[in-house]
């Protein structure tokens, strides 16, 4: 076997992510490679975590990436947030609060579960009365934009009911920030994660993180450690803000990835050019663009309107259609990755991501052309031309 450098084949991400990347962070990520303490790298950490706190909408003072996927944010907000014994409120309404729920677990607390269905958002009047049963609650959880279902959940509602229980808030929004309003100071979310490869158009394997005053006191006062030394936020902000070292000069900690800061930090400051409202107003444009096209072929979206989220479409598949098929006749012949359903929704549900560099105008052309093709040639006839006209309008409207 001869094995030569990789070349990856071009494909139209439409998943649940990872997003197309962006030429601009792509070039950003083959800069040379500095030492991860040179003055050059440390100052552009500290514009990396400025662009970052205008993307969270925060001033937080600890707002940095974790050098680690979405799931290492989760972990380290659930780590240093909850202490053997803590009672957890977890909002499951998809995968990944179910994954909350089994973090909380691993640190050492007792999660209390509020169910909602896959493809709803979270219910406040059940989390109001899960914080009334269980008024020794010491943190509420959920899911912000949920990526298995496609349901976005009301964050600000949730939060001020955590709030009013005297509980602190720990909020996933991987898939949410850059693609629809997150307002970690207006909401006043104590602890939030994010992923780099959703609506950052950036590579997979950072995980943004921001935490306010409130939930760092918490983390201050255990009287537990940390139980993972690479996570711990102690021992992090030495590194990332100097905290606790003479004249504040920062230590190592771990090996930055050095490179792939480069590119988060390109990704941010392009999200800072277009304008974080501007971004979340043109994934509210294409999703309605997208929408058009695929109700045009008489296909269904399936969360109520009022609970979609622009980034994450989830489209029920029809009957007599094989869902894998479909997939793998779409990335065969289009080079176009659709997401499948999960646990519960698997092979009923096709996700369309518009997140990010992925959500531009001829992605919608390129989705709604290709999937109205592949469907006729399974058997469901469909008018591809009368949705593609529909697209056209509502983008041109
Ligand atoms: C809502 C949500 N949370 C957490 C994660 C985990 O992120 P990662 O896959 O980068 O570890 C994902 C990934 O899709 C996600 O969609």
């Amino acid at each position: 076997m001869t094995i030569c450098s990789f070349q990856p084949p071009v494909r139209t991400l439409m998943g649940p992510g990872p997003a197309d990347v962006h030429p601009r962070v792509l070039s950003a990520l083959a800069r040379p490679t500095i030492g991860h303490l040179d003055p050059a790298f440390v100052s552009m950490m500290d514009e990396l975590k400025t662009l970052l706190r205008s993307a969270f909408r925060t001033d937080n003072a600890l707002t940095m990436p974790v050098s680690a996927p979405g799931s290492a944010g989760m972990e380290t907000c659930f780590l240093n947030l909850v202490e053997p014994g803590d009672k957890v409120i977890v909002c499951v309404n998809g995968v990944f609060g179910g994954r909350m729920q089994d973090n909380v677990i691993r640190a050492g607390g007792e999660p209390i579960c509020v169910q909602d269905p896959w493809g709803r958002a979270v219910d406040p009047n059940k989390l109001e009365d899960a914080l009334k049963a269980h008024p020794d609650a010491r943190i509420v959880a959920f899911v912000q934009a949920e990526t298995s279902t496609g349901a976005g959940s009301d964050t600000a509602t949730l939060v001020d009911m955590a709030h009013r229980h005297d509980c602190l808030t720990i909020v996933d929004v991987v898939t949410a920030l850059g693609g629809s309003p997150v307002e970690v100071d207006a909401w006043g979310i104590d602890a939030v994660y994010a992923g780099s490869q959703k609506c950052l158009s950036c590579t997979p394997g950072l995980a943004p993180i921001s935490l306010n005053e409130r939930a760092l006191a918490k983390v201050r006062a255990r009287s537990t450690p940390v139980r993972s030394w690479f996570q711990d936020l102690n021992l992090v902000l030495g590194y990332w803000n100097g905290d606790g070292q003479a004249g504040g000069k920062r230590t190592y900690h771990h090996t930055a990835p050095v490179n792939a800061l480069y590119g988060l930090h390109e990704a941010l400051l392009m999200l800072a050019e277009e304008g974080v409202e501007q971004a979340w107003q043109r994934h509210r444009r294409h999703h309605l663009a997208l929408r058009a096209g695929l109700e045009a072929m008489g296909l269904e979206l399936v969360v109520p309107e009022a609970e979609r989220l622009p980034q994450l479409n989830a489209v029920s598949v029809p009957g007599g259609i094989d869902d894998a098929a479909v997939r793998a006749q779409l990335l065969s012949q289009y080079n176009l990755e659709l997401g499948a359903g999960l646990g519960p929704l698997a092979g009923k549900i096709w996700r369309i991501g518009l997140m990010g560099y992925s959500s531009r105008p001829e992605n919608i052309l390129l989705c709604v052309g290709a999937l109205g093709s592949v469907l006729n040639e399974q058997g469901l006839a469909v008018d591809t031309g009368a949705a593609l006209n529909r697209v056209q309008q509502a983008l041109a409207s």
